[in-house]
């Protein structure tokens, strides 16, 4: 068993010390971020969901663009879906955007307007898990919820020398009572953010300076010079390396686009044609390239003459998979592609679709 938990605890006098230590500073030295200006639970949302996988100041200017495009929880609510990728269009994970608008018709529609206070109520919502939920009852309605995202683990990690591995799920239980018993009930939301900030500066995973940081003397890590032990986490394993021809074909009605499966990696979203090169057994074919062209050929009820565009190969790293892919190019007459996923998206097509990075990728690389 290594599940240890043996970390320092504070009495009671110390918690209200650092308390009272942590929101002096933030009321000094808070960053000055536009989703701080009020604590609308809308504004918290959005902000929150593009804060998970993307740092703040890329977030910034999504932040006052999306807010602009759809004002209200209603604005949102009412979008074409396409509208909202369209201006998450950079941002990455776009299942976030899905779910996002997902929860804004659940409010507008399902509960007349009326958000829910608690964060037990805001996991209802699509994706609105623990930390988003803990983040928005804290800063929109006062709750005292933890919000533990990786910034919580490594603040209260290396504060109070906290050993258990945060890469196992039932960790997280050890932070959660840890932080329900510190957080200051009377300021959870500015508690939970001035974490953040103190997670982005002084305790930042890289660079640290823990020295100089307002809560030094309350830093167990700094003080027994154990910093960059903490948090404790196994090494996480490289993405897998997974290889495919990207498909390019061109007629005069556009390229030729097909949406990626609903259920893996960029769902639903339209990229050229990838076929998987271990998926491809040679048989009468002579190469690899012959088999791709063989297998799409019959998907789209048309003999294509694919030759490698002799570029080279386009790589992208997601979190689990590293995507490498070998183009491939055909220049054709338009024809009615027989599998009805494939579809011909012109320029006005493809400027009107939120295209993922990857896919522009292929693009520039084929220029
Ligand atoms: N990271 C996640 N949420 C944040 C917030 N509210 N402020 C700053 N950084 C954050």
């Amino acid at each position: 068993m290594d599940n240890k938990t043996n970390h320092i605890v504070w009495t009671d006098d110390q918690i209200a010390d650092f308390r009272q230590t942590l929101l002096a500073w933030y009321d000094a030295e808070k960053r000055d971020l536009p989703w701080r200006r009020d604590q609308d639970p809308y504004h918290v949302m959005v902000s929150e969901i593009m804060l998970q996988q993307t740092q703040v100041q890329t977030v910034i200017p999504y932040y006052e663009r999306f807010l602009t495009a759809f004002p209200t929880v209603q604005a949102l609510a009412d979008a074409p879906e396409a509208q909202v990728l369209k201006a998450w269009e950079g941002l990455g994970y776009y299942s976030r955007a899905r779910n996002l608008q997902k929860a804004a018709q659940q409010v507008t529609h399902e509960r007349g307007g009326e958000w829910p206070r608690t964060a037990a109520g805001l996991s209802e919502l699509r994706g609105i898990g623990p930390y988003t939920a803990g983040a928005i009852a804290s800063i929109a309605y006062g709750e005292a919820e933890p919000a533990i995202d990786g910034n919580a683990f490594r603040v209260f990690a290396r504060l109070l020398c906290i050993p258990d591995d945060i890469t196992k799920p039932k960790t997280r239980q050890v932070f959660d009572r840890v932080i329900r018993r510190i957080i200051d009930p009377e300021r959870p939301g500015d508690f939970n953010q001035a974490i953040m900030d103190l997670g982005s500066s002084y305790m930042a995973a890289k660079n640290p300076d823990p020295a100089h940081s307002p809560v030094a003397r309350f830093d167990a890590s700094y003080i027994t010079d154990h910093v960059l032990d903490y948090p404790v986490k196994t090494k996480k394993p490289r993405p897998v390396p997974v290889d495919y021809f990207a498909i390019a074909v061109h007629s005069e009605a556009g390229w030729l686009m097909t949406p990626r499966p609903a259920d893996g990696l960029l769902g639903g979203m339209l990229m050229w044609p990838l076929i998987q090169k271990e998926g491809l057994v040679d048989i009468a074919a002579s190469s690899d390239v012959a088999a791709a062209n063989a297998v799409l050929s019959a998907a789209l009820g048309t003999q294509l003459q694919l030759l490698d565009a002799g570029v080279p190969i386009v790589k992208h790293t997601f979190t689990h998979r590293q995507w490498r892919l070998q183009i491939l190019r055909a220049d054709v007459q338009a024809f009615t592609p027989q599998d009805s996923d494939y579809q011909w998206a012109d320029a006005a097509t493809l400027a009107a679709n939120s295209l993922p990075t990857v896919q522009k990728k292929l693009f520039r690389a084929l220029e």
